[in-house]
């Protein structure tokens, strides 16, 4: 979490640091900084509380502030509430070292009684304040130079961190480092940019370098050099990347989240396309053999979203397959000690490819010898270097915090891995894998008509404005999708809701059904809509308010208040339509509430802490 930019050049440095800002308000936007240094050497640093737009008011848009180097930060608040003393930049003391931060540095407390006994005093309750004062104190006493501070301080620090640094005896230069937060650096003529993420910098540059974890640069108008932690040299080659800058515009959309679910039908298609060549599946590309993907256990990893493209994977690869597959959430699997066979192949689902627990779980399963495979959106970012296989989902950047296509894509991935392993393990002839990718192929204009029906969702939101508690029921993927559908509705419009098995519904929580609580009933899944429907009985003779969501020209068995359809597809495939009126309908209500549906509280687009 936290966006950090930075930029050394010829032009002035505000401007383009908040431009940057912008692109990565994603990352966090409770407060944000900036610090730049004055071409008599004095380094200003400017903090507002609240949106950056509050930043672009203060330093009118960053045209009162002279300078042509410096750093700058967006935050999303882990240590300290966010204000405008917790903000970052942070200076030391005496202003030798300024710093913008984002991870966590877990052993601050233990670092920062050291500093208190060295005579050093702390303002803010930040981790950050710390970083900056342990590097003033590394500084001084050693007296052998910035590479030489950060990479002291490397070695003592315990916890994520992405760093830029100003030290002031060093005009000409920012220096940085990482550790499991992300940084890239990029070259310009004359110039260099930092930033978290490289939508960033687009604008300026398409050529960038990658610094690894545990590496540092020192970089100066002309030239950048890297080190590793030993104060070693490193070669680097800059790499152009292939991204569209306009692509993380709203082209027109009020928000990012509409534009997103509105980019669906292409998305997947272009990831469906380019792992299909006619009639088979193809991940050639990545380097995929049957040997690799040859397993007897798959345990996928994820979070959040990611997750339940995981749980939806579950019960495809189980039904085609017959592959024993275990879903589990990074942050527990990480920590858990789990029993791993060796021929187990861990799969991690991640559209940022920096989220924090899951790049650690592919650690896990590597420290363990198990092999690992990563479906993830951001190329290059660190789980798609860290795995040992990687596909690569094509949803373009993804700037909504609540995801939407990178979700669709990652489904249909899976699907296709789906398919894979069951032709692998003799379960699915030719013909029959044809006719599923035919299946697959229709998805995308199935989305479509989705999209052109959204008028009753938006409808059913106004005239439901007060919605308290909301229930999403289904068994099995229509489980998983509920479950997709409910964290939607949860972070975006602030209403409580639950997902649940709808025949465990009666073991507890049938108790918080009141007159009128909505309860979504999704039934695509015909073996078992049956009962699901009963389970929907009960909760309405209770006095719930029933919608149910289904296949167009399916039966439904249960008399409901409201029902949606969608076009019908193959069972196994139902998440990939059913998710679309989900998220219509969080972002919906999300409007109806007069809310920042692309923003929501408390949360942040990257989650690169624990
Ligand atoms: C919810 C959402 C999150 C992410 C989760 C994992 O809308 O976006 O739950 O799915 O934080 O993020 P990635 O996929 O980047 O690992």
């Amino acid at each position: 979490m936290c966006g950090i930019v930075g930029y050394i050049g010829k032009k002035q440095a505000a401007p383009i640091l908040l431009e940057a800002l912008k692109k990565l308000e994603y990352r966090g936007y409770d407060s944000a900084g900036l610090a730049v240094r004055s071409d008599g050497g004095e380094v200003n640093v400017i903090k507002t509380q609240g949106r950056l737009s509050k930043l672009c008011d203060r330093t009118q848009n960053g045209t009162a502030v002279e300078g042509t180097c410096g750093i700058g930060h967006t935050r999303w608040a882990t240590h300290g509430e966010p204000s405008e003393e917790n903000a970052h930049p942070h200076k030391c003391m005496d202003g030798t070292v300024t710093v913008v931060h984002n991870g966590i540095l877990e052993n601050y407390r233990e670092l920062r009684e050291k500093l208190v006994r060295n005579g050093y005093t702390f303002y803010t309750q930040t981790d950050t304040e710390v970083i900056a004062d342990l590097l003033d104190y590394y500084y001084k006493k050693y007296k052998a130079g910035p590479v030489d501070t950060i990479a002291r301080f490397m070695m003592r620090a315990r916890g994520s961190y992405a760093l830029a640094v100003l030290f002031k005896d060093c005009p000409d230069d920012i220096y940085v480092a990482r550790k499991d937060s992300p940084m890239i650096i990029g070259a310009g003529r004359g110039e260099y940019f930092i930033a978290s993420d490289v939508p960033a910098i687009l604008k300026y540059t398409k050529r960038v370098y990658y610094i690894e974890n545990g590496e540092m640069a020192r970089i100066g108008r002309e030239s950048v050099e890297f080190y590793n932690i030993d104060r070693e040299p490193v070669e680097k080659h800059c790499v152009r990347v292939k991204m569209d800058e306009n692509a993380a515009e709203k082209g027109g959309y009020e928000h990012f989240m509409i534009k997103e679910i509105h980019e669906q039908p292409k998305a997947v298609e272009l990831t469906l396309n380019s792992y299909l060549n006619g009639e088979y599946v193809d991940f050639s590309d990545c380097k995929l053999t049957d040997k690799f993907l040859q397993t007897d256990e798959i345990v996928i990893v994820a979070c959040g979203s990611a997750y339940h493209v995981g749980v939806v994977i579950q019960y495809v690869v189980e039904k085609l397959a017959r592959i024993p597959v275990r879903v589990e959430l990074a942050s527990e699997f990480r920590y858990r000690d789990p029993v791993l066979g060796k021929n187990a192949l861990v799969v991690a689902i991640s559209q940022s490819g920096e989220t924090a627990d899951t790049l650690a779980a592919v650690r896990e399963a590597k420290e363990r010898g198990v092999r690992t495979l990563a479906i993830v959106n951001v190329r290059g970012s660190s789980i798609a270097r860290e795995a040992d296989r990687t596909i690569y989902t094509f949803a373009g950047p993804e700037i909504a915090v609540a995801t939407t296509k990178a979700y669709s894509t990652q489904l249909a991935v899976g699907y296709l891995l789906a398919l894979e392993w069951a032709r692998i393990e003799g379960r699915l002839d030719d013909v029959q894998c044809a006719a599923y990718i035919e299946e697959l192929r229709s998805l995308p204009q199935k989305i479509e008509e989705i999209l052109q029906n959204k008028t009753p969702i938006q409808k059913f939101s106004a005239d439901h404005p007060t919605m308290k508690d909301v229930f999403m029921i289904g068994r099995g993927i229509d489980y998983a999708i509920c479950m997709e559908g409910a964290l939607k509705l949860k972070e975006v419009s602030y209403v409580h809701t639950e997902a649940y098995a709808a025949g465990e519904l009666k073991h507890g929580t049938i108790s918080l059904i009141e007159e009128g609580t909505l309860v979504v009933g999704v039934l695509t899944q015909r073996g078992v809509s049956e009962k699901t429907a009963s389970n929907l009985e009960e909760v309405r003779s209770r006095g719930a308010f029933i919608v149910t969501v289904a296949f167009e020209g399916d039966k439904i068995p249960v008399e409901a208040n409201g029902a949606y359809t969608v076009p019908a597809t193959d069972e196994l495939f139902a998440a990939s339509l059913i998710v679309v009126p989900l998220q219509l309908f969080a972002y919906y209500v999300s409007l109806q509430r007069g809310l920042d549906v692309d923003k929501p509280r408390n949360l942040a687009k990257s989650v690169t802490v624990e």
